[in-house]
C-alpha cells in the first residue's frame, strides 16, 4: 500500500477544479492551446507588477548577511511593521507588528489559526457555495466542516446558522470578495451575522471566531469595498495573501492579523507562531517577506480583470444564461441551464469549454468559470457559449 486508507477516500472527494484542469491539459494536447477555453483554474496570468522585480533585484544586488537564515516562527518584525501600517489605515484602526503572523499563503494561514484553536471534533462553519479545500484544511486537524447553504443571491439563514451553534462550535469561515461567485457580503449582512455570533458565544460559553478569508480584498469593481469585520467583531482573525492581487500564487506569500482587541492576543500569537513552526512551514519564505514590505499596498491591475469580466458576463447573458454579477474576484457562477451542472459541464467540453460544476463548492445547479485567462480566451468562446446554449437538446 502506497498511501493511507485515509488520503485514498479524501482524494477520492479531491478537488473538480483540479481534475478540469487536468482534463484541459489532455484537450490542449488534442486540438491545440489556442482552441481550448479553460475556464477551470483560478491561476492569475497576468505578471506580478514592475515593483516586485525591482525589489527583487535590489535584494539580490545587495546582499545582508543572516537575511536567508532561520528567523522567529511569527516572521520579520520589519515586514509585519509595514503591512500593520498598511492595515491600520485600510482598516481605520491601530494594528501592530505583533498582531501579524507571516504565512505560507492564504492557506498556509488557516492551516495555522485551525491548527491553533481546534479540538478533535470542533466544527467550523462555512457558507455554501465554498472553496473545496476547506473541507480538506478541516480534516487536516480533525475538525468537521459544517456547510449551510444560501438563498439564490448566495446569503446563508441566519436563523438557521443560529440553531446550527453548538458547543462544539469553533469558528465561521468567510470568504468575500467570494470565490465561486464573485459576491461580496454586505456590511448589514456582517452585523446580522455578528449578532447571531454573540448570541452564540454567550450561549456555549465560548468564542466563536470568524476567519475572514480575504485573499481577494483588492479585485473589487463598481466601486465596491469589502466590509472591515476588525469593525464590527473581536473574536476576528483577518487572511490574506498575495497570491491573487499580485500574481504571486506559486510564491507563497501571505498573513494573518488577530483583531487588535482580542482577549489573550498575545498567548494566541505566540500558539500561532508554534503552529507555523510544527506544521513544518516553519516561517514564511524570508525573500518574501522583504518583497512584501515594499509592495503591501500595490496590486495587479484590476482594470484588466474588470474588462473581462463584463466582457464574460455580458456575453453570457447574450448566449441566454443566467448567471450573478460579480463583485470581485475572478469567478463567475452561471446557473447551469439543466438541473444536472454535471451534464453542462459535459456538454460544454463538446465546446472545449472547461468549467467547474457546482456540486465541487457544496452547490448543485451551477458551475464557475475563472477569468483569470487571456481576453482572447474569453472573446472566442462566446460564440461557443452561444451555440452550446442553442443546442442543450443534444445533452441526453
Ligand atoms: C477563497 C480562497 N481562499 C484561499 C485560497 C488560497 O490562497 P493562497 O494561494 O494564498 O494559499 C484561495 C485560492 O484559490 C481561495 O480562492
Amino acid at each position: 500500500m502506497y498511501r493511507s486508507h485515509h488520503i485514498e477516500k479524501l482524494m477520492q472527494t479531491s478537488s473538480w477544479i483540479r481534475k478540469m484542469f487536468e482534463e484541459g491539459i489532455e484537450l490542449k494536447k488534442q486540438y491545440g492551446e489556442e482552441n481550448v477555453f479553460d475556464f477551470s483554474l483560478g491561476n492569475p496570468i497576468t505578471e506580478p507588477p514592475q515593483a516586485f522585480f525591482d525589489k527583487l533585484k535590489e535584494i539580490a544586488d545587495n546582499p545582508v548577511p543572516g537575511t536567508h537564515r532561520y528567523m522567529p516562527n511569527q516572521g520579520l518584525y520589519s515586514t509585519r511593521s509595514k503591512v500593520a501600517a498598511y492595515y491600520s489605515k485600510e482598516f481605520d484602526m491601530n494594528i501592530n507588528a505583533d498582531d501579524v503572523i507571516m504565512t505560507v499563503g492564504a492557506a498556509g494561514a488557516i492551516n495555522v489559526i485551525l491548527k491553533t484553536f481546534i479540538d478533535p471534533a470542533n466544527e467550523i462553519i462555512t457558507f455554501a457555495p465554498y472553496f473545496a479545500e476547506y473541507k480538506f484544511y478541516a480534516d487536516n486537524h480533525q475538525a468537521r466542516l459544517i456547510v449551510l447553504g444560501s438563498d439564490d443571491e448566495f446569503n446563508p439563514d441566519l436563523e438557521r446558522l443560529r440553531d446550527m451553534i453548538n458547543p462544539e462550535t469553533a469558528a465561521i469561515i468567510l470568504n468575500s470578495p467570494h470565490n465561486p461567485t464573485g459576491k461580496i457580503y454586505s456590511e448589514d449582512f456582517i452585523k446580522e451575522l455578528v449578532e447571531v455570533l454573540e448570541e452564540g458565544t454567550a450561549r456555549i460559553g465560548r468564542p466563536i471566531y470568524i476567519i475572514t478569508d480575504e485573499p481577494y480584498r483588492k479585485i473589487v469593481y463598481d466601486g465596491y469595498q469589502n466590509p472591515v469585520i476588525f469593525k464590527h467583531y473581536k473574536y476576528t482573525i483577518f487572511v490574506t495573501s498575495h497570491s491573487k492581487d499580485l500574481s504571486l500564487a506559486g510564491e507563497r506569500i501571505g498573513y494573518a492579523i488577530v483583531h487588535p482587541n482580542m482577549p489573550f492576543k498575545e498567548k494566541l500569537m505566540t500558539s500561532m507562531a508554534f503552529s507555523n513552526r510544527i506544521l513544518g512551514f516553519v516561517n514564511a519564505p524570508a525573500i518574501m517577506q522583504l518583497l512584501v514590505e515594499d509592495i503591501v499596498s500595490e496590486s495587479v491591475n484590476i482594470e484588466e480583470y474588470k474588462e473581462k469580466r463584463d466582457l464574460l458576463y455580458n456575453g453570457l447573458l447574450d448566449a441566454g444564461f443566467t448567471a450573478y454579477k460579480p463583485q470581485g474576484a475572478f469567478y463567475i457562477f452561471v446557473k447551469s441551464p439543466i438541473k444536472n451542472e454535471i451534464k453542462m459541464i459535459e456538454h460544454l467540453k463538446k465546446y472545449n469549454i472547461l468549467a467547474v460544476p457546482g456540486v465541487g463548492f457544496g452547490k448543485r445547479g451551477y458551475f464557475r468559470l475563472s477569468y483569470a485567462v487571456k481576453k482572447d480566451v474569453v472573446v472566442k468562446s462566446l460564440p461557443l457559449f452561444k451555440k452550446a446554449m442553442e443546442e442543450l437538446h443534444f445533452i441526453k
